[in-house]
């Protein structure tokens, strides 16, 4: 790959807790505005990788190049890579508004400015109606937008999901998935996801990072991890359990 297609380059990036290891000699590039999932049974190290591209953690061996520059041990805030974490965390006495603008009346940004960039944010996620309300007067689905869009307000480089919609019901979540591609497509901003679920995976990723005991199992796109799986794990967490989902359906309306 060409150093202008990857924003991302992670080299042998180890990681440890304590005297054990989570993640061991990963090495695998982002490419710029892709969308990349990542995949993997609890507790295989999914949110300690997101944690180590945001800064919050820091790997024992390895290095993280962005657009080339080491960042490996740079501070979250100088990274440009924002993070939508699961539980939406939302300042629960702001609304929608400042909810959004707090960050970027914080870095300094003009009034005017501000206004402006938050008010296009809200009409990009739908949340004109609800612009002045507090999170506990929102849906779980309109908050995790929220969230969303006070990430998308930063302009970063690259955004990372940890489990954005895992609270959330099979139609809302389907709602979201829908509106979170067509974000991405039109801010043509790269994007990291991390689910443990597979059909998400499949419906939202341009590629899918297989993590499997400590490794990357295969990093691939959807069609060719269901067609050429790597591995026998890869066969049995893919294209076993989707071939599953697919018969149980059918036995169902048989
Ligand atoms: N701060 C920590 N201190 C010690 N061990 C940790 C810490 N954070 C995570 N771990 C361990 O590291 C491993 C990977 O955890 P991680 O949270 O990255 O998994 P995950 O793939 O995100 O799992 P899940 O799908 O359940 O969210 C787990 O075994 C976990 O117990
Ligand atoms: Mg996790």
């Amino acid at each position: 790959m060409s150093e202008e297609a990857a924003i991302i380059r992670c080299r042998g990036i180890t990681k440890k807790y304590g005297s054990r290891t989570v993640l061991e000699d990963l090495t695998f590039d982002i490419r710029r505005g892709e969308f990349l999932s990542l995949l993997g049974p609890s507790g295989c190290g999914k949110t300690t990788l997101l944690k180590i591209l945001a800064g919050i953690e820091h790997p024992d061996a390895g290095q993280i190049l962005k657009d080339g520059a080491d960042i490996t041990g740079a501070r979250p805030k100088d990274r440009n890579i924002g993070i939508v974490f699961q539980n939406y965390s939302l300042f629960p006495n702001m609304d929608v508004y400042h909810n959004i603008s707090y960050a970027l009346r914080h870095r300094g940004t003009g009034k005017e400015e501000t206004d402006r960039r938050v008010r296009g944010i809200i009409g990009t996620v739908g949340l004109e109606e609800h612009i002045f309300k507090k999170p506990r007067q929102l849906s779980g689905g309109q908050q995790q937008r929220v969230a969303i869009a006070r990430t998308l307000v930063l302009n970063p480089d690259l955004i990372l999901f940890d489990e954005p919609m895992s609270a959330l019901d099979a139609e809302i979540k389907a709602a979201l998935r829908k509106q979170l591609k067509e974000i991405q497509r039109q801010m043509k901003i790269t994007m990291v996801y991390v689910t443990h679920d597979q059909e998400e995976a499949f419906a939202l990723s341009d590629r899918i990072m297989v993590i499997d005991d400590l490794k990357i199992a295969q990093l691939d796109t959807p069609r060719n991890l269901y067609r050429h799986p790597a591995d026998p794990f890869v066969k049995r967490f893919i294209v076993d359990h989707l071939d599953e989902k697919v018969k149980s359906i059918e036995d169902s309306i048989r």
